[in-house]
């Protein structure tokens, strides 16, 4: 997830895209740059941090003034976040400069072939070779419009690109598959954005741009075609939103709408995890298969959700991989002497990759010798840098204190992780691997089934203002859901509320139970394991006590109708995949009822979003 801004009128570009980038941060600051086209040539700058970084970089060297420009912040994924990485990238002779947000698939074999025919690439992103192959397009003698609409044909993936030429002093040009792109319409000038916040000072009125749609703004007008080049169009709206709504996407809490971003999340941390011929492939994995079928004995490090995300991990790499797998908290790891050698795969798993428990015990695995393989969201940071390998979450950042998309995606790379060692491993065949990645990327669509019942779970929220206690249960893949539900509704409700494996209830917890306690029941899929009876029979037993059980189960569950106070449907998939969707409906009860409650749900209280200390 990044920023982009476009700009053609008779203002400042450079007014325009830096201010449209400040408002543009929240979704990256790995870096920001900037490219104006004046007197027939581009002048560019461009560096890694914060804005302030870039701005400062404009100050000891000024731009020359310009109309017509673009300008981007980075969430990195693929490459470092560094200058050279930073985007505006640039053709092989600076004509053509774009930038991008998304993940180009197909970029290895586009760059392999401009590299074969001389292309120095200079950057290590995926987003270089579109402003290669734009500029030979527009060194052809046609214009930037088809250019782009050429290129677009040749990308995979998902992506918004934005450019300009150097020779065209008129005209920017952008392109979206499955990335956002906003169009904002003035008058003798136009904007583009990666959403309406970047341009809202200037105008209310917007165009939305289609799937696989090409946009050219010019200060006289807005044009949109097909990537065939057949005319198209855009749809019209008027935004009533004021800023901080806008840089929400129209939401309250920057929580509500990182949970709705989750399909997105989660389809772009699939993409590109498989070559043509249908093998998995991780692209900083950097551990060789033979280090990897060496290895005996799997252990996860990670804190708070992430740690959960590493229970659910446990359940898919002991099945389709048969290798043990130990969960433990990152605070714990060091100081019990953990057994690690050579042959020991330590997972760290974090959001932030800055988290003080995690780092100290990636480092310790290390004087051990065992291989530290991170599960990050941030591209640079510490722990993945000090770790032998990486998986990459794209959730871009994660603003909400609590973690919701970052918690969806890293069970993604988790199954990807799983899947990827039963490939090397030997231990499922292709087809099978293959048939699980076909049901993960169905998920976004589930997880949008879910999604649309929300207003229901909004009201059940409000419902709960003024209880004091809940009971999340569980089972197998299940109860770290309910851990996680339970946590969720601690950190942003501050209220008494616990996970627990159903079966472990009748050992003790079922004293808790009293008269209408609002139980929530993760229920799994019917038909494995007897995991389902077991389940409820858990059901009944806090129901003969007298709880209010509020139950998450599958479409075409006839059988839990009986025994749930409220039932909440999930879409119908596999058991170890069921916390992709069964959690997403915790997630949406916390931040409603916190936000009943009137507390502040991107900022609970006592919490940071990266704990640095120990
Ligand atoms: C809960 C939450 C925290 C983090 C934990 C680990 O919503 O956000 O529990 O999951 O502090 O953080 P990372 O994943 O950044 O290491």
């Amino acid at each position: 997830m990044c920023g982009i801004v476009g700009y053609v009128g008779a203002r400042s570009a450079q007014d325009v895209v830096i201010d449209g980038l400040r408002r543009m941060e929240y979704r990256g600051y790995d870096s920001a740059g900037i490219a104006l086209v004046h007197d027939g040539r581009l002048a560019s700058r461009k560096r890694a941090g914060k804005l302030g970084n870039l701005e400062k970089a404009i100050s000891e060297e000024p731009l020359p003034a310009s109309e017509l420009g673009l300008g981007h912040t980075r969430w990195a994924t693929h490459g470092a976040p560094n200058d050279v990485n930073a985007h505006p990238h640039l053709g092989a002779t600076g004509r053509v400069a774009l930038v991008h947000n998304g993940i180009i698939e197909n970029f290895a074999d586009l760059r392999a072939r401009l590299e074969a025919d001389d292309h120095v690439l200079i950057s290590e992103t995926d987003s270089e070779v579109a402003a290669h192959l734009l500029e030979l397009q527009v060194e052809s003698g046609v214009d930037l419009t088809v250019a782009m609409q050429r290129v677009c044909q040749q990308l995979e993936g998902a992506f918004t690109l934005v450019a300009i030429d150097a020779q065209d002093p008129d005209r920017v040009v952008a392109a979206r598959r499955n990335s956002p792109l906003v169009v904002g319409i003035g008058e003798g000038e136009n904007f583009l954005g990666s959403d309406v916040a970047a341009f809202i000072e200037h105008t209310r009125e917007a165009l939305e741009l289609g799937q696989d749609q090409v946009v050219t703004i010019t200060r006289d007008g807005v044009s949109v075609t097909a990537f065939d080049g057949s005319p198209a169009e855009g749809r019209r709206f008027h935004v009533d939103w004021d800023l901080s709504a806008a840089e929400k996407d129209g939401h309250d809490w920057f929580m509500r709408k990182e949970i709705f971003e989750q399909p997105r999340a989660v389809a772009d941390s699939l993409l590109g995890r498989r070559t043509r011929s249908g093998q998995l492939q991780l692209d900083e994995m950097r551990l060789s298969d033979q280090e990897l079928r060496d290895i005996d004995k799997i252990i996860i490090i990670a804190a708070g959700t992430s740690f959960y995300a590493g229970m659910v991990a446990k359940y898919a790499i002991e099945h389709w991989c048969r290798i043990p797998v130990e969960v433990e908290l990152s605070s714990e790891f060091r100081y019990r002497d953990p057994i690690l050698d050579y042959s020991t795969l330590v997972v760290a798993i974090s959001q932030s990759g800055e988290t003080a428990d995690t780092l100290q015990a990636i480092r310790h695995a290390r004087t051990q010798r065992s291989k530290v393989l991170a599960i990050c969201n941030t591209n640079g940071s510490t722990i993945p840098r000090e770790s032998d390998a990486v998986i990459y979450t794209h959730a871009g950042p994660e603003i909400g204190v609590a973690s919701t998309k970052g918690f969806l995606t890293q069970l993604i790379a988790c199954y990807l992780l799983a899947l990827y060692l039963a490939q090397v491993k030997g231990t499922r065949y292709g087809d099978e691997i293959t048939q699980v990645m076909e049901q993960l990327e169905a998920m976004p669509a589930h997880i949008e089934t879910v999604l649309a019942g929300s207003e229901a779970i909004y009201d059940l929220a409000r419902e709960h203002v003024g209880t004091r206690s809940f009971l999340f249960l569980g089972r197998h893949a299940g109860y770290p859901v309910a851990l996680e539900g339970a946590l969720k509704l601690k950190e942003l409700a501050y209220l008494h509320a616990e996970g627990f494996a159903a079966g472990e209830l009748k050992h003790g917890p079922i004293a808790l139970v009293e008269d209408g306690l609002p139980v929530l029941c993760v229920v799994p899929p019917e038909g494995r394991d007897q995991l389902h009876d077991k389940m409820i029979s858990g059901i009944q037993e806090v129901r003969a006590r007298g709880a209010r059980t509020i139950c998450l189960a599958e479409e075409g569950d006839t059988s839990i109708e009986p025994y749930a106070d409220v039932l909440i449907r999930l879409p119908r998939v596999p058991v170890l995949l069921q916390p992709l969707v069964a959690v997403v409906p915790l997630q949406l009860f916390a931040c409603e009822l916190a936000s009943a409650m009137g507390h502040d749900v991107d900022q609970p209280r006592n919490l940071a979003k990266s704990v640095t200390v120990e």
